[in-house]
């Protein structure tokens, strides 16, 4: 019997996405510009980064403008961290009137200003208060609540089993996996093998991520783990190829999306654009650095264009820059 096309729609509860390669939550990352870009290049649907339930609650705008889904979002998913039920369901009741495709619960941060309010990965250690948060924002909700888990706090207290459990048994309608306990941060390897398990332990879809930088890294990672797709986070910054290629690999066998430093350069200007419709000039320059160092990596002769980009503070002046480098071949007609 022939197995399930490895590129295939996500059911999420009621929603179905086009496609089984999500872009990841990337907290200082994935704000509406980089959102639109992963989307526009073939992404199924992108996350927010990690939203505080509290300021939230607390009446921030600054942290409810990090939730409003970028112009092209079909599929608006806001991800949000909390320790607390009452917190999260405050949260997911300023949330609805957004129509959010689905809201996801961060239980993966690692970060001591996100484990102090006993949210992100500190959840990793109460599973029971996964399954109460959850609950508490399917209480709220229309649309279907996520769980983003990590393999454990440390390696000696893996409960990546006991947090998906428990979010499935409150109502869950998808966990994703990164596999490496919050004790590892980002580094080492992400241990996929427990990406097996948590298929084989629930009935709702599993996602996976970690380590996935190329589309051979993602068709690996589907055909050795039979889970149900991925989401794409540091692979994706500065590269938003990625979704094309890991589609056309997983549908044909073979990537055909080669992308030339100018067709790079011209994503960057796309996404440059983008930071300057969403953002003021400031903030929008500001966000953009980390993503154009990430654009420009390894291209011929790009250290001093660098060295230029992080200082640029206007669209005119990042299409002169890119245009110098590129002389007559100016990435914006190309
Ligand atoms: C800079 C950075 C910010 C991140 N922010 C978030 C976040 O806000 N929420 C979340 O669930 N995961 C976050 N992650 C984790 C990623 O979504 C992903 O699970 C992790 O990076 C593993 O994938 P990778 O090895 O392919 O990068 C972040 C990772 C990085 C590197």
């Amino acid at each position: 019997m022939e197995g399930k096309p490895l590129f295939r729609p996500l059911k999420i509860g009621p929603v179905i996405l086009p496609g089984n390669i999500l872009s990841a939550p990337l907290a200082g990352f994935s704000d509406r510009a980089h959102r639109e870009t992963a989307i526009r290049f073939g992404a199924a649907c992108a996350l927010t980064e990690m939203v505080s339930a509290e300021a939230l609650v607390r009446g921030s705008a600054k942290t409810l403008d990090l939730a409003r889904p970028a112009e092209n979002e079909v599929y608006p998913a806001i991800q949000i961290f909390t320790g607390s039920p009452e917190t999260a369901a405050g949260a997911c009741r300023l949330l609805a009137p957004l129509k959010p495709a689905f809201v996801d619960l961060n239980c993966g941060c690692p970060v001591p200003k996100v484990l102090k309010t006993g949210g992100g990965s500190a959840l990793m250690g109460d599973p029971e208060m996964i399954g109460r948060i959850v609950a508490a924002m399917k209480g709220v909700l229309s649309c279907p609540v996520t769980v983003k888990i990590r393999s454990g706090l440390r390696s000696d207290s893996l409960t990546w089993r006991e947090a998906a459990l428990a979010a499935q048994e409150a109502g869950a309608s998808l966990v994703t996996l990164h596999p490496r306990t919050a004790k590892q941060g980002y580094s080492g390897r992400a241990d996929w093998a427990l990406l097996a398990g948590l298929k084989d332990l629930l009935t709702v879809p599993v996602l996976g991520s970690g380590d996935l930088f190329t589309a051979e890294d993602v068709m690996k990672m589907l055909t050795e783990t039979g889970i149900d797709g991925v989401m794409i986070a540091r692979g994706g910054i500065g590269n938003p190829f990625i979704y094309k290629q890991t589609e056309e690999l997983l549908v044909s066998g073979t990537v055909t999306t080669r992308p030339t430093p100018q067709e790079r350069m011209a994503a960057a200007l796309e996404h440059l654009e983008r930071a300057f419709y969403y953002d003021p000039a400031p903030l929008a320059a500001r966000e953009m650095r980390k993503h154009l160092c990430a654009y420009t990596k390894g291209l011929p002769h790009s250290a001093p264009v660098r060295a230029a980009l992080v200082h640029g503070t206007s669209l005119d002046e990042y299409r002169l820059i890119f245009t110098d480098w590129f002389g007559n071949d100016n990435p914006s007609v190309l």
